[in-house]
């Protein structure tokens, strides 16, 4: 369903951008506008604007622009009707009810019924892990050293060695067997008899999701064997990829830097030594969808990875993701390759602490993880070492960190700290023209894909965006042209649709906002499109001869049209037509 127009305006209008923005980009005022380091590319000074008078975002960069709703969409990769629905919810202003299509209120139907049976399946666990077929269980959790509380509040059960007891407890509360095996707690025995549960002999760890839902679960084994950990597949409610383990309890700390780690246990035992601000991505790579469910709650990460040779691995992979999300990284490991769970265990809460205090930057950690490769004691090393240290110090964007860390290479390897920099200088040119060359060929690339889409050339883009600039502006141009140009004249849909909406806007408000105008345009693609259109500065020059202006580009556009006709006219009296149009548009003069 579609939301009133009017709402949607309500809503932009209550949701400043510029403190919207701020969340996500430190911005700094000058004048009407504010800067900040662009977050749809990746910049050293600033050329990203918020200019608060029109409501709209421009990078001078890359050219990304638009209103408030287009930001959010490309920022949290929303579809319009999420950034609209979270930016009521900020404001408090209710949205009417959706009516959902009918394949979509089935899947929310099904959602709600899988949410109901994880919550009653939990519950089922947990009462097994208290009764008399819990009794080994409870030893483990005992010998695993988590206490009762910490284990009533993770919600930790057991599921027995009984076939099929949790099949036969959601059928007896009515759920149906295509339910139970699309939310992967059941599965179909392999003689085609029957179904028996998916998790047996095991403990059980729920998994909930940031509303403190149960959305799948993860189960280990008691004994040897394989897998050490079965968890939910993946199901309309649960995602390995995007949920984080512990996420609900975390969110309450209400700390800005968080600690990540890899295991169920690891993160249960974090949380119980005090430290609340702990989550576990689950068996699978830390991806840019945990960053963005992370970078709802924290600012800041302490990755905290197993330190054997996978798990150093893992954090080394894990560090791009979160440093192109904008966290602020510092690393640790516990040492002697053991996991957090077995330190603190072994250690106690107190030398835990100490191992988090002693968290380093990221870049520390990444040039001693290559330092490993390299003998100091050999001449040549040194220099390949500090080469490669260079090279990563160049990615390092606070200049005060980087002398610091470019100081300690110097004394680790005997080069000269000014030779470091020069070398870190030359890769950062480097890097600067790499990307301006980048910069430069989606530009082309993305012109030859308007051009391939709507056969047409740079001037009649150019035209199509002029009047529209104009006609948005000024009321007069507007009015001036609207008996003059038709529809058909604007041969890029995106445009065309503009000019339409310019029309309504006019007649209903007498004024056209551009950021009012966006809010007709739902996808980013075409967002992007008009934002360019406004999100220039228009012509500053006294000398600007309007009106000449707004001929030339309907004469742009009228000829464009009468060209293309004219290679699919067939009969004379067509041909004898567009000659007539032709004559006309040389006698065409537009006043405003
Ligand atoms: N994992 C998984 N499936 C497996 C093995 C591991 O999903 N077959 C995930 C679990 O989330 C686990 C994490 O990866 O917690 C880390 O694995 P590992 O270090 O092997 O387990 P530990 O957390 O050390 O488990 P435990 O302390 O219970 O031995
Ligand atoms: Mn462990």
């Amino acid at each position: 369903m579609r939301y009133p127009r009017e709402l949607i305006e309500e809503i932009r209008m209550q949701n400043d951008i510029v403190e919207i923005i701020s969340q996500y980009v430190p911005l700094k005022q000058k004048g009407n506008s504010y800067f900040g380091l662009c977050p749809f590319h990746h910049e050293r000074t600033p050329s990203f604007s918020v200019n608060s008078e029109k409501q709209f975002y421009y990078c001078f960069g890359c050219g990304a622009s638009g209103n408030v709703y287009s930001f959010l969409m490309e920022m949290e990769n929303y579809d319009f009707k999420e950034a609209v629905q979270a930016l009521a919810e900020r404001v408090h202003i209710t949205l009417p009810k959706e009516e959902l299509s009918g394949q979509a209120l089935a899947m929310e139907q099904l959602k709600a019924r899988l949410f109901e049976m994880h919550k009653l399946a939990g519950r089922f666990y947990y009462d097994t892990l208290q009764s008399e077929a819990g009794s080994y269980a409870k030893k483990y959790i005992g010998k695993r050293k988590i206490q009762q509380n910490v284990a009533r509040k993770f919600g930790i059960g057991y599921a027995s060695n009984q076939r099929q007891t949790l099949y036969d407890y959601l059928t007896q509360k009515g759920f149906s067997v295509e339910d139970m095996q699309k939310g992967g707690l059941v599965l179909p025995n392999k003689d085609g008899s029957g179904y028996h549960d998916r998790f047996r002999n095991r403990l059980m760890f729920p998994i909930f999701d940031a509303q403190a839902r149960v959305v799948g679960f993860g189960g280990r084994i008691l004994a040897d064997g394989e897998p050490k950990y079965l968890n939910s597949p993946e199901t309309p409610i649960f995602s390995k990829s995007r949920n984080l383990y512990g996420l609900h309890l975390a969110k309450a700390s209400k700390r800005k830097e968080w600690i990540l780690v890899e295991g169920y246990m690891d993160m249960i035992s974090v949380y119980q030594a005090g430290f609340h601000n702990v989550v576990a991505s689950l068996g699978t790579a830390f991806n840019a969808d945990h960053a963005m469910t992370l970078k709802k709650y924290a600012e800041d990460v302490i990755l905290l990875y197993d330190s054997d040779e996978a798990g150093t691995n893992a954090a080394l992979r894990a560090i791009p993701v979160l440093v192109e999300h904008g966290f602020g990284v510092r690393v640790t490991q516990v040492p002697d390759g053991k996991d957090p769970d077995a330190f603190i265990k072994q250690y106690g809460n107190v030398a835990f602490s100490k191992l988090l205090v002693d968290a380093v930057h990221y870049i520390s950690f990444e040039i001693a993880c290559i330092k490993r490769n390299y003998n100091l004691d050999i001449p040549e090393h040194r220099v390949r070492f500090a080469t490669e240290a260079a090279k990563i110090l160049s990615g390092m964007e606070s200049e005060i960190e980087r002398n610091v860390y470019t100081a300690e290479v110097s004394r680790m390897t005997g080069v000269e700290e000014s030779a470091i920099q020069t070398e870190i200088q030359k890769l950062q040119q480097k890097a600067d023209t790499a990307y301006w060359k980048e910069a430069e060929r989606k530009r082309i690339q993305k012109q030859k894909a308007y051009i391939a889409q709507d056969i047409e050339e740079k001037g009649v883009i150019d035209a199509q965006k002029n009047l529209l600039y104009l006609a948005a502006n000024q009321r007069a141009v507007y009015d001036a042209l609207q008996p003059i140009l038709q529809t058909q004249d604007f041969p890029t849909t995106v445009y065309q649709k503009a000019w339409g909406y310019i029309g309504i806007l006019w007649k209903q408000h007498d004024t056209v906002f551009p950021a009012e105008l966006l809010n007709f345009f739902e996808t980013t693609q075409e967002q992007q499109r008009i934002g360019e259109v406004f999100a220039a500065q228009p012509p500053t020059d006294t000398q600007f001869d309007l009106q000449k202006a707004v001929n030339e580009a309907v004469k742009v556009l009228k000829r464009a049209y009468i060209e293309k006709m004219s290679t699919q006219v067939k009969t004379a009296e067509e041909i004898q037509d567009l000659v007539e149009q032709k004559r006309n548009l040389d006698k065409l003069h537009i006043t405003i």
